[in-house]
């Protein structure tokens, strides 16, 4: 039996490579991928080499990450329950794609994840990997060993001399999950929704209260739909997430308290950072501002909830997600142009947005003279004609009153 592990290097996945090898019988594949998280990945290949794994993958998923995933997503102007920009949920399907790919090139049957059975990564990587292999058997650990608490899991590690890494406090870490797009946290001192979160759980944005004392401002070019350049200079899909990332994260922004309600049911609270991604909405709002018509922005918005509940709940290959991508893709055709962005303080703000596709007229919109391209007439047929259900009803009620 052969499972290819999406390894991280970290403990958790350390044990879960070394229980795969001695109590669950089988040969390891590790995958593990830059997908932007800001952690050598040497560390992971020595440490799996040192777990006796001969079959060791190790790739920069970055431009593929920000290209095909996070890009197209944004194009939806995505966020969960109002607020979450879905850092962890749109890497999910890519680390999946490349376990079964995997998988098939080493004659592997099975993958593995390090997800546990209560959250919603298990069903993220499951979806996406039955998806694209309906054959694939998947491992899940957390889901069939005896390792249930964090003390046992400890006992387990220092059995099998893994390494158990210490944060800033001396105790084991939180949960985080970390990518170009956002780093989360959940667990821990977090667990208590009432309590806010202490300052050192933020790994990559400052205070915004520390954040600069003077605005910095930042030009972004879009072309349909999707960003291309920063103050004028071409750049790749990755380079411009970690720019806005490095602008982002000094002035404080796109810092997330949350309780969100989980794919299995329950609720969660967690610690979001997406300095790049906020800066990014804002910014791809900005030029949809100009670009596109009200009706296409609308329908948009009313898409938008259903398209975000599919990428959070795992459905990134299905129909459904596919159907509203192309309509979302469709409306972008004319989303190009250049927005002109203010950070400061734990805010990135839109003043400036211009296109050679915009459909802002100064000539109707302006309260100095039109010369006459609006006529100020049609507006009082417009309205009539719109309030005459508005009066039937008002006319029935005073009828039917009392
Ligand atoms: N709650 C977030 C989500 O469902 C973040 C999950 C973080 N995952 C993790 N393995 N730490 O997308
Ligand atoms: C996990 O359960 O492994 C992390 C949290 C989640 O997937 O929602």
């Amino acid at each position: 039996k052969k499972v290819v592990l999406a390894y991280s290097g970290g403990l958790d996945t350390s044990i879960i490579l070394k229980w795969l090898q001695t109590e669950y019988g089988c040969e390891v594949v590790t995958f593990t991928a830059d997908l932007g998280q800001g952690e050598e990945l040497e560390p992971a290949r020595q440490k799996a080499e040192m777990l006796g794994v001969s079959e060791i993958f190790i790739e920069d998923l970055r431009e593929e990450f920000v290209r095909d995933f996070v890009f197209p997503m944004f194009r939806a102007n995505a966020l969960y329950e109002g607020q979450y920009l879905l850092g962890t949920s749109i890497a999910r399907p890519l680390i999946s794609k490349r376990l079964v790919e995997i998988a098939e090139a080493t004659g592997a049957d099975a993958v593995a994840h390090g997800a546990t059975g209560k959250g919603n990564d298990q069903v993220r990587f499951e979806l996406a990997a039955y998806a694209l292999n309906p054959e694939i058997k998947v491992i899940a650990p957390w889901r069939i060993w005896d390792l249930t608490s964090r003390t046992k899991l400890l006992e387990f590690a220092e059995q099998n001399q893994i390494p158990v890494a210490k944060d800033k406090r001396g105790e084991a870490p939180f949960s985080v999950d970390a990518n170009l797009l956002h780093t989360s946290s959940e667990g821990k001192v977090l667990e208590d929704p009432a309590v806010e979160a202490p300052d050192y759980v933020y790994q990559r944005t400052v205070h915004p209260e520390d954040a600069p004392d003077t605005p910095e401002y930042v030009e972004i070019g879009f072309e349909r739909g999707d960003a291309v350049s920063i103050d004028g200079k071409a750049l790749s899909p990755a380079t411009i997430l970690t720019k806005l990332n490095e602008l982002g994260g000094k002035h404080g922004i796109g810092r997330l308290d949350l309780v969100e309600g989980r794919f299995v049911g329950m609720k969660s609270r967690g610690i979001y950072e997406t300095p790049g991604g906020t800066v990014l909405l804002e910014a791809h709002r900005g030029i949809e501002s100009i670009t596109l018509d009200r009706g296409a922005m609308h329908l948009k918005d009313e898409l938008m909830p259903r398209y975000a509940e599919l990428v959070y709940n795992g459905f990134w290959y299905s129909p459904e997600r596919e159907m509203l991508q192309a309509a979302i893709d469709h409306s972008q055709a004319m989303v190009s142009g250049t927005v002109r962005i203010k950070l400061y303080k734990g805010r990135a703000q839109t003043v400036g947005r211009w296109s050679d596709q915009s459909l802002y007229s100064e000539a109707h919109v302006t309260f100095e003279d039109d010369a006459g391209a609006y006529d100020q007439q049609d507006a009082a047929g417009f309205i009539q004609l719109n309030a005459l259900r508005l009066k039937l009803l008002a006319a029935r009620a005073r009828r039917t009153k009392g």
